[in-house]
């Protein structure tokens, strides 16, 4: 048995659906094996070691180590602020306690936006001090020269179109990109990355249609966000998908767990003993 299909040792998630061997490790190659195949995967964020374990034994199959850690790890109101030298460290949190996932990298704004040589050195930081497995970026089109770089000197690159969170100011704010007339541009920026050298790209809050369109043409995986269920992958950030984040949510957005009441429960309870002496109890005491 190959060290790439070997059975992986614990968890019940990941078994392919369509009779595939297991994959041990998951590689770029295997999320387009899956998309040939028609089977669909999914992708977490992750910014620690805990999640990354967790959501790597539940079986999904890629964990990114988003620029979204900007607003929900460290207190921004965006992911514009956060640095390389912040997020290279939750990257090797989490690309340090995965067995099977494939970790992706997010390149912060202003990290490889100047050139395809300023975007190469800040990819190569985040494979080499982070053990990341790959990078992504945003942008189409015009990305295209760093995604070529990037892929002729040994980095896989994952693309993100459609509405670019980095981008929010030059798009006017969080809206739904490729309506009408604008399918255009968002099929014209998929095709730009694939033919970079892209293995996948993302899609962000893209109409179901195009991105469905988008899908059927590229031999790339897409992965959606707000962007419909026809894409071959799905993506969501972990604060949302399962209730630690509160509030007013996008409506791509689905919540299969409440975690904020589970820890306010649990905090409650603790300060409560805390407080009446009932905590540390004897068999909590040397
Ligand atoms: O940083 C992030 O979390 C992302 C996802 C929204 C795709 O880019």
């Amino acid at each position: 048995m190959s060290e790439e299909t070997a059975p992986y040792g614990s968890g019940s998630g990941g078994a392919p659906a369509s009779g595939a061997p297991p994959i041990k490790r998951i590689r770029t190659q295997h999320l387009r094996e899956m998309k040939q195949r028609g089977e669909r995967f999914s992708m977490l964020t992750s910014y620690d070691q805990y999640t990354a374990e967790i959501f790597d034994e539940a079986g999904v199959e890629v964990l990114l180590v988003g620029d979204s850690a900007s607003n929900n790890v460290l207190g921004n109101a965006t992911s514009l602020p956060i640095t390389v030298d912040e997020l290279l460290p939750l990257t090797r949190a989490v690309s340090g306690a995965v067995s099977r996932a494939l970790v992706v990298g997010d390149l912060p704004f202003g990290s490889y936006q100047a050139s395809p040589e300023q975007g190469y050195l800040t990819a190569v930081r985040f494979m080499k001090e982070a053990g990341a497995h790959c990078v992504k970026l945003e942008g189409g089109v015009e990305m295209a020269p760093q995604i070529e770089r990037m892929t002729r000197g040994g980095i896989p690159v994952m693309a993100h179109i459609g509405f670019t969170p980095q981008s929010e100011h030059t798009l006017g704010g969080y809206r739904v990109q490729g309506r009408g007339d604008a399918a255009d541009r968002v099929l014209r920026d998929a095709r730009a990355v694939q033919e970079a050298g892209a293995f996948a790209v993302v899609m962000e809050m893209v109409p179901g249609d195009v991105a469905a369109q988008v899908t059927a043409e590229l031999e790339i995986p897409t992965i959606g966000i707000g962007a419909g269920n026809r894409c071959d992958g799905q993506v969501l950030v972990w604060q949302d998908a399962f209730g630690l984040r509160t509030g007013r949510m996008p409506r791509f957005v689905k919540q299969y767990a409440d975690l904020r009441s589970v820890l306010l429960d649990g905090a409650r309870a603790y300060d409560a003993e805390v407080k009446s002496g009932a905590f540390p109890a004897e068999e909590h005491t040397f």
